[in-house]
């Protein structure tokens, strides 16, 4: 960390101390949302609406954070969503990201446009599952995110490696049959520096992100090799890959949220990608009460999308999520000072969400109900 700066308190600290450690363009592809960036701003504006409504004398001298997703325990209802190109922050890059995940007990989502491989980030943990033996509850939530390529062996072949190697569901990201339009990547002619590659694709099929003049890479990327012909039957054939439970990111209506309950999905994430794919897409927290309710129990349902503080996990939880992806964040904490600085950007949240939770009269999740949270 610079010592010229001040010890950050906060996520939104830790984000104007990472400007510090990031090229332009770097800092551009990750802060960035699509066209005007209104649904990037809306999804923080949303969480500033609604209301917390704290009961009172609640004895909450032990609180209890713990959850679990699909089965699986972690620490606290928090998963670090999976980003692309990592290793733009910390030379680490995915692999730093997901030992703090496992040493602080949540979960983590690894990109197909991950900069370390599948095998390399599910191994890395290893060493951090050995220390943390002692723990009976020690956790290893990890999915793999999914996009599908136009090359359907590619495709198979990106779920068998991840199920092989032990993530534990397969979170197709549903919101992005194109790349949406952020100009600022557009201006950069965003493309990876050198050295860096898409770790999962390369080997195998020589893809990479391709320079092109005036356009950002990743957008001519996704216009080459992802297919956006894909509608809900191919779910079917996705499934019939791998027995990893089926988790689609991305949903922002109720009726969209029932048809992936009909096609099998065992978990949904409301998302509109952090804004970064339709602007003017509505907040993903004000989706999420009309997906809970139509959804009514029979799939998981958690969210992502401007979650910067304790306070808007308890809200979310409070509107019916399971539990919350974080994204940006996790890039300051990783360009400020890798493995660690993810570690102390989690421990800010869950520092928040035990004190939100001791002010609300909450002593563990299952305290926080629908009356917790309000538009008023
Ligand atoms: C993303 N997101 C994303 N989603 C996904 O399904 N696959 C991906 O590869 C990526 N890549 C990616 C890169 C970067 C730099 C960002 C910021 C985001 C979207 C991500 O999973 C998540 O939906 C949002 O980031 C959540 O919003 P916040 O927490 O960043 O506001």
């Amino acid at each position: 960390m610079n010592k010229n700066s001040t010890k950050p308190l906060n996520l939104f600290e830790y984000e104007k101390l990472a400007v510090e450690y990031l090229s332009q363009m770097a800092l551009d592809y990750y802060a960035s949302g699509a066209w005007d960036e209104v649904t990037l701003r809306d999804n923080r504006a949303a969480f500033e609406r609604y209301k917390l409504r704290p009961r009172m004398l609640v004895d909450v001298s032990k609180r209890n954070l713990t959850t679990h997703i699909l089965g699986q325990p972690i620490l606290m209802p928090l998963l670090i969503a999976p980003m692309a190109f990592q290793c733009l922050a910390c030379p680490e890059g995915e692999i730093a990201t997901a030992r703090a995940a496992r040493s602080s007990g949540v979960g983590m989502v690894l990109s197909t446009l991950s900069t370390k491989s599948i095998e390399e980030v599910a191994s890395s943990c290893d060493r951090v599952a050995a220390a943390l033996q002692h723990r009976s509850h020690a956790p290893a939530l990890q999915w793999f995110q999914l996009y599908i390529h136009k090359d359907r062996g590619l495709t198979r072949a990106l779920v068998e490696r991840a199920y092989t190697a032990g993530y534990k569901a397969l979170c197709l990201t549903v919101d992005a049959p194109v790349l949406g339009r952020r100009e600022r990547d557009r201006h950069n002619e965003f493309v990876l520096p050198p050295g860096l590659q898409l770790a999962n694709l390369v080997d195998i099929s020589g893809l990479n992100i391709p320079y092109q003049a005036g356009e950002s890479g990743l957008f001519t990327y996704f216009a080459q090799q992802l297919d956006p012909a894909v509608t809900w039957k191919d779910l079917e054939w996705l499934q019939s890959l791998s027995p990893l439970p089926l988790v689609l990111k991305g949903i922002l209506r109720g009726d969209d949220a029932v048809h992936a309950v009909e096609y099998g999905a065992k978990a949904i994430v409301v998302s509109n990608h952090g804004g970064r794919q339709l602007d003017g897409a509505i907040a993903s927290l004000d989706a999420l009460v009309e997906v809970v309710k139509a959804v009514d129990g029979r799939a998981e349902i958690l969210v992502d999308g401007g979650i910067r503080r304790g306070t808007d996990i308890l809200k979310a939880l409070a509107l019916g999520a399971k539990a919350v992806l974080v994204g940006r964040p996790i890039l300051w904490g990783l360009a400020v000072a890798g493995e660690a600085g993810v570690a102390h950007v989690i421990d800010f949240l869950r520092d928040e969400l035990d004190v939100a939770m001791a002010l609300s009269g909450c002593a563990s999740l299952e305290d926080v109900d629908s009356t917790v949270t309000s538009d008023q």
